[in-house]
């Protein structure tokens, strides 16, 4: 299984809608794919279509002990599996504070599936507490969602800095292994130089032991498209609600991309 986790603890950078469109593009491409809610928000389950109130066990109790991960999906659409998040998870990291080894608790869980899914999407939310450094600590790759504005770098040194304590201390396999543009603008110079500022500091990286020593901005960027903006409200992905628009040919060539790729070790 193929572990993806999508983070940038920036708010409002396209986090949850990558993860909901890649997760059902390489669903409906045939692979097995479950999409895990790690936001107390919401955000995903909703966007799926299901109510954070008909999530039974979910995230929080899978990272409370209580629920085997099997357990917890939902098969919210064919081939796609939805780990949600309902309101309990809101209270996971508080409760979580004192337990031994908590932050490895989900790696543990998601080691003991029977199922053969072929990749696993986190979708994290905009912090680096406890909940991020579960997803963290599971998976092999990191995909970081900017959105290219003046600031769009500011904050990705903290991230960073995350990223490599987790590497170091807990998760050796940890690689940073795609920036993702979200809601590009081309006809904005200053997107241009951004994406010219984001190459430079991942080639400065290139002979480090860094975890981004590898990191490459995924060629395919999710331009602005208000159809993406929509289909949350809908509780459909963007293919089921517009599937010619732009943003679903994004996200489809996206979804093909990191389908056509490995990287790190699988197991
Ligand atoms: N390419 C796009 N074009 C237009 N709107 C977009 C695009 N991508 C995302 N949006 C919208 O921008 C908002 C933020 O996106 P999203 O919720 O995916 O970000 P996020 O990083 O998950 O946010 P949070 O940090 O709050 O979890 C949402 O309203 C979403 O519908
Ligand atoms: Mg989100």
């Amino acid at each position: 299984m193929r572990k993806i986790v999508m983070l940038n603890q920036k708010g409002g950078v396209g986090k949850t809608t990558s993860v909901v469109n890649i997760a059902a593009a390489l669903a409906q491409d045939g692979a097995k794919v479950v999409a895990a809610d790690f936001d107390p928000q919401a955000h995903l389950t909703i966007h799926l279509g299901i109510e954070p109130d008909k999530v039974e066990a979910g995230t929080y109790k899978v990272l409370t002990g209580a629920s085997q991960f099997d357990d917890a999906l939902i098969e919210a659409r064919p081939n796609l599996f939805l780990l949600g998040a309902n309101i309990h998870l809101v209270g996971a990291e508080s409760e979580l504070v004192s337990v031994v080894g908590r932050e490895i608790i989900f790696r543990e869980a998601i080691a003991k599936t029977k199922q053969n899914f072929d990749y696993l999407l986190i979708d994290c939310p905009p912090s680096l507490g406890l909940l991020t450094l579960n997803a963290l600590a599971a998976a092999q790759e990191v995909i970081i969602p900017l959105q290219p504005h003046f600031l769009a770098l500011q904050g990705l040194g903290k991230l960073l800095q995350t990223i490599t304590l987790v590497s170091r201390r807990i998760n050796p396999s940890l690689k940073v292994s795609g920036v993702l543009l979200c809601m590009f603008d081309s006809r904005t110079s200053l997107s241009e130089e951004i994406k010219s500022d984001i190459n430079k500091f991942l080639d400065s990286a290139r002979d480090s032991d860094c975890p981004w020593s590898n990191a490459q901005i995924i060629p395919t960027f999710v331009r602005r498209n208000i159809k993406l903006a929509e289909a949350p409200s809908y509780g459909k992905t963007i293919f089921e609600y517009e599937p010619s628009c732009h943003g679903a040919e994004d996200y489809r060539l996206i979804a093909r991309h990191l389908n056509g790729k490995t990287i790190g070790n699988t197991g």
